[in-house]
């Protein structure tokens, strides 16, 4: 089976390499030159645990190249390119609908017994329901104007992967979803996913099959129905933190403690223990754009999504939160000196869309503070996407301490979870913590002289 991708991001890549890995001929396409020229040296462009490992373990199956290297004999094209938010809230799908008009002027449908096929087109990018007709009438037009006439069918195949997880979660997903009308384009598309339904390939050494782990449900709904799937998968969990966010507010109010009130909570199989970490909120390339965008579609039907919208709201205030708590307990904010601990929007990934450290930063440099930061990744990122943003880069946690008022653990990459805090404050101005994430010994901090600071505790 011959699959082309298009889009080498965290979605495209990770779809690629681990079907490849699975014996799958892949083609990748992206518009970005120099991707393609790092993949083609085996370098992936983005940062995802094990990319580069299985980049060297697809034996010559996986190819990359521009759009000049379309190969019309494919049996799935899969657009995975991004779908960012708008400004009102909506999806962007300039981007989806830029790749529709490339492979409507580029398809041309080979002749099998007698009748032209055309290959199956998938679309993974995250879409508002109606995106899959919306690219099929995009590629039919163009191939009409070109005097070709076959049936196109675009199925809805919404990614659940997770960011420094995203191989983890491809060959050991929960569910693969098809939204598809077309009885064959949903059989090929299971032919193609089936090593990852069967689990038939031999795992890499460094991703072993999860113990207990149960094969994937392979579901087949609408086209809509799979378009919201997605939407309304991602705005769950998001509300499911801001959930815990908001009753992490009245523990502190009340004297509770969230952690203890999170497992009393989630030991309740209905609730489930997992995204009930209360902190300074999501971010990320997903949530945001995603609860936006439900709360878009509703809009277009007159139709108010009040819960999805408090979501949004108590995730943003988790993070001017951090601000009121700094201010209560450094009282003046002017002139200090305040290090990040962390800048990815979460550990194990470079990615800073949306990420809590870029609000907080801007808040407080704002108000006059001078933000160091340290991150073991996403500095470079942080540098590049947002040069104006006046952070002091440090090259180590042991340099970030020294002279500052306060510390702020942004993200809770594992080595900061256990530096040597009782010697950095010694190097502090002032011994002041704030456990963003909750992920520090809040009663060693104390004892070692800090002023620790948690969420809802
Ligand atoms: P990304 O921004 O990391 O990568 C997108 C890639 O598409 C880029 O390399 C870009 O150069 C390329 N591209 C854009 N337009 C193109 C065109 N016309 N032709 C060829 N290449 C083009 O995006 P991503 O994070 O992989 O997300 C892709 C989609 O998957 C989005 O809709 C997103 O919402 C969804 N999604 C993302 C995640 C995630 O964790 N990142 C998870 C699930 C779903
Ligand atoms: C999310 C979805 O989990 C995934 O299924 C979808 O395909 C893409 O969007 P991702 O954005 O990579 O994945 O990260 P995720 O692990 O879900 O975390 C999102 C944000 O929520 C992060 O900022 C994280 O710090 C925060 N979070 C997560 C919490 O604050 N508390 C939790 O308990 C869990």
């Amino acid at each position: 089976m011959h699959i082309t991708i298009i889009g080498c991001g965290y979605v495209g890549l990770t779809t690629a390499v681990s079907l490849a890995y699975m014996g799958r001929c892949v083609h990748v396409i992206d518009q970005n030159e120099e991707r393609i020229q790092m993949l083609r040296r085996s370098q992936p462009p983005i940062h995802e645990k094990g990319l580069e490992e299985l980049l060297n373990q697809t034996n010559g199956r996986l190819t990359f190249g521009t759009w000049d290297s379309f190969e019309i004999k494919t049996d799935v094209v899969i657009i995975a390119v991004g779908t960012p938010s708008k400004e009102n809230g909506d999806a962007d799908l300039s981007y989806v609908e830029a790749v529709a008009r490339e492979l409507g002027q580029r398809l041309t449908p080979q002749v099998c017994d007698k009748s032209t096929s055309a290959p199956v087109i998938v679309n993974k990018s995250t879409v508002p329901i109606g995106s899959a007709r919306r690219v099929q009438s995009i590629i039919s037009q163009h191939l009409k104007e070109r005097n070709i006439v076959t049936s196109i069918s675009v199925a809805s195949n919404p990614e659940f992967l997770r960011e420094g997880v995203a191989l983890h979660d491809t060959f050991y997903p929960d569910r693969i979803v098809i939204g598809s009308e077309d009885t064959q384009a949903a059989y090929t598309l299971r032919e193609m996913y089936a090593p990852i339904l069967e689990q038939t390939f031999s795992a890499p050494e460094f991703l072993p099959r999860p113990e207990n782990y149960l094969l994937p449900a392979f579901i087949i709904t609408s086209p809509t129905s799979a378009e919201l799937i997605k939407y309304a998968a991602n705005t769950f969990l998001a509300m499911k933190i801001s959930y815990i966010n908001e009753i992490a507010g009245l523990s502190e109010k009340v004297g509770a403690d969230i952690q203890e009130v999170a497992r009393g909570i989630g030991l309740d199989k209905r609730i489930g223990s997992q995204f009930l970490n209360a902190g300074i909120g999501w971010g990320g390339s997903c949530f945001p754009k995603d609860v936006q965008a439900l709360i878009h579609t509703g809009e277009q039907y007159g139709y108010a999504m009040p819960l999805s919208q408090s979501a949004i709201d108590v995730n943003y205030r988790q993070r001017e939160e951090v601000i009121k708590k700094l201010q209560s307990a450094l009282k003046v904010l002017r002139g200090r000196t305040i290090g990040l601990l962390g800048l990815a929007f979460k550990p194990g990934t470079d990615d800073l869309r949306d990420a809590p450290a870029i609000t907080i930063a801007e808040r407080l440099i704002e108000l006059g503070v001078h933000v160091k930061a340290y991150d073991p990744i996403a500095m470079e990122n942080c540098r590049h996407i947002h040069p104006n943003l006046a952070i002091e880069y440090v090259s180590s946690s042991t340099e970030l301490v020294n002279g500052i008022d306060a510390l702020i653990l942004i993200t809770e990459w594992n080595e900061f979870i256990h530096l040597p805090y009782k010697l950095y404050g010694e190097k502090m101005r002032q011994k002041v913590i704030l456990d963003g994430r909750n992920a520090l010994n809040s009663q060693a901090l104390r004892d070692a002289g800090f002023t620790y600071i948690g969420v809802g505790k």
